[in-house]
C-alpha cells in the first residue's frame, strides 16, 4: 500500500514520540521523571468539571452548528473583549477541536501551493508540518538566545518574498517562552502591514505569563493590524483542558467562513459538552487561573536557577508558558563509554536511559543544542529530575 506524498512529507510529533517513550519505561517500574509535557499538572476546575456534568445530565448530547454554539462562541467574544479590548462578532469566531485543529483548518484555508509561511524558530513542533500539509513551504526565521528568542525586525523584513503569505506569531513561545511586548509587536505590525502579509497570532499560552507580564496581542494595536491578524487561542494550558479539546480562531469573517465550511464537511462540531465546559471556563471565575500560574512561577524561578547552575548550560528566564528551554551545547561531540553525543536528540536519548530524565531535544523544535523541559510537573519532580541531569552530565568519557 502506498500512503500519500502529502503524509509521507511529515514526521510524527516528536513531543509525543518521547512521552510515549517515558510512558512505556515507567510501565515497566523504571522510575523516570518526564520533563516532557505539553499540558499542566493540575486538574481541569471543579466548576468547569459540574458545567460539563450538567450538559450530560440535560441532555446536550446532540450535534451542535459545526462552528460552535452561539453560547460559547459569546464568551469567546466575551474574553477578547475583556482581556484584550478586541470586538468581534459572531461570523469572525470558530470554535474547533483544539488550538492544533484552529491551526489546521486555518492552514487549508490560507494556503495554496508554493505560498511561504515564516516561523521563528525556536518554533512549536506541529507549525512546520501544518503548513506542509496545506502544501505550503515553511520558512525558518532562527532567533538566537542572545536576544531572548525574540525575531529580529530586520531579518523578518529581508526573509519576506514576493510568495510569503504569512508570519507564525507565537507568544508567549512553546518552547522558548518568549514573549513580546507592546512595542515590539509594532515593530512587527510595522512590517506585516508595509508587506501586506498575514499574521498568524498563537496566542494559547497568553495567560501563563510571569513577574505581572502584561499581555498584549498584535491584534489589539489598531484596525489594520486586526484586519490582517488571525488570532488562534484555546482553552487547554490556562483551564487545564487538554483532553476536551476546544480551541477557537477570531479573524476576518471571510476567513473564518471558509474555516467553517472544512470544519462542517470534516470534523463537523466540537464536542457539545466539551463546548458547555467552555463556556463556564470563559465566563465563569478567574481566580484558578491565577492560583496555576503562582505555582508555575515558584517552579520556574527554581528551574532557570539550578539550570543556570550547572557546569557549561545557560538559560534564558522564560516570561511565559510553562517551559525551560536550556543551551547544553557544550556538552554537544563528549561521549558516554565511547557512544558519541552528537546532537540534541542523542543527548535526550541519553539522559532518558541513564539518568531517567525525559526531555524533548532542541531540534524537534527547529534548535540544535538545546533541550526544552517542561515545569508542568511537581517541584519534588522537578528538584529530583534537576539532581538526576547534573549528574548525568559529570559521567562523560
Ligand atoms: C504553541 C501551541 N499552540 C497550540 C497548541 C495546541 O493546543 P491544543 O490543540 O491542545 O488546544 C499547543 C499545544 O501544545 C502549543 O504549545
Amino acid at each position: 500500500m502506498t500512503i500519500s506524498r502529502r503524509v509521507q512529507a511529515i514526521k510524527p510529533s516528536p513531543t509525543l514520540t518521547i512521552t510515549a517513550k517515558a510512558k512505556a519505561m515507567r510501565a515497566e517500574g523504571v522510575d523516570v521523571i518526564g520533563f516532557g509535557a505539553g499540558e499542566p499538572d493540575f486538574d481541569t476546575p471543579d466548576h468547569i468539571k459540574k458545567a460539563a456534568i450538567k450538559a450530560l445530565e440535560n441532555g446536550f448530547t446532540k450535534y451542535t452548528a459545526a462552528g460552535g454554539t452561539d453560547e460559547l462562541k459569546d464568551a469567546v467574544i466575551g474574553k477578547f473583549k475583556r482581556d484584550n479590548g478586541l470586538d468581534y462578532d459572531r461570523t469572525q469566531i470558530l470554535v474547533s477541536c483544539g488550538g492544533k485543529h484552529c491551526l489546521y483548518n486555518l492552514a487549508q484555508v490560507l494556503f495554496d501551493t508554493g505560498d511561504e509561511v515564516i516561523i521563528p524558530s525556536p518554533y512549536w513542533v506541529s507549525y512546520p508540518p501544518i503548513v506542509t500539509l496545506a502544501d505550503a513551504l515553511p520558512v525558518i526565521l532562527e532567533t538566537t538566545e542572545e536576544s531572548g528568542f525574540k525575531m529580529d525586525p530586520d531579518k523578518l523584513r529581508r526573509a519576506i518574498t514576493k510568495r510569503t503569505k504569512a508570519l507564525v506569531l507565537n507568544s508567549p513561545c512553546n518552547p522558548s517562552g518568549t514573549t513580546y511586548t507592546e512595542s515590539e509587536l509594532s515593530e512587527i505590525a510595522d512590517i506585516v502591514l508595509e508587506k501586506g502579509i498575514y499574521v498568524i497570532s498563537d496566542e494559547i499560552y497568553e495567560k501563563i505569563v510571569y513577574d505581572g507580564f502584561q499581555f498584549v496581542s498584535i491584534a489589539s494595536l489598531d484596525k489594520e493590524v486586526k484586519e490582517r491578524t488571525i488570532i488562534v487561542h484555546g482553552v487547554s494550558k490556562t483551564y487545564s483542558m487538554t483532553g476536551w479539546r476546544i480551541g477557537f480562531t477570531a479573524g476576518p469573517s471571510s476567513i473564518i467562513e471558509a474555516m467553517n465550511k472544512i470544519q462542517g464537511q470534516s470534523t463537523s462540531n466540537p464536542t457539545s459538552i466539551s463546548q458547555k465546559a467552555s463556556q463556564e471556563a470563559l465566563s465563569g471565575p478567574q481566580d484558578v487561573v491565577e492560583a496555576m500560574v503562582g505555582e508555575f512561577q515558584k517552579r520556574r524561578d527554581y528551574i532557570i536557577d539550578r539550570l543556570n547552575s550547572l557546569e557549561g548550560v545557560t538559560c534564558v528566564k522564560p516570561a511565559g508558558a510553562f517551559y525551560a528551554f536550556p543551551n547544553l551545547s557544550s556538552y554537544l561531540g563528549k561521549s558516554f563509554r565511547e557512544k558519541p553525543i552528537r546532537n540534541s536528540m542523542d543527548l535526550a536519548d541519553y539522559l532518558l536511559n541513564f539518568a531517567q530524565v525525559a526531555v524533548v531535544p532542541g531540534a524537534a523544535f527547529g534548535t540544535e543544542g538545546f533541550e526544552r523541559l517542561s515545569f508542568a510537573t511537581s517541584m519534588e519532580n522537578i528538584e529530583i529530575g534537576i539532581d538526576r541531569i547534573e549528574k548525568a552530565l559529570k559521567e562523560f568519557d
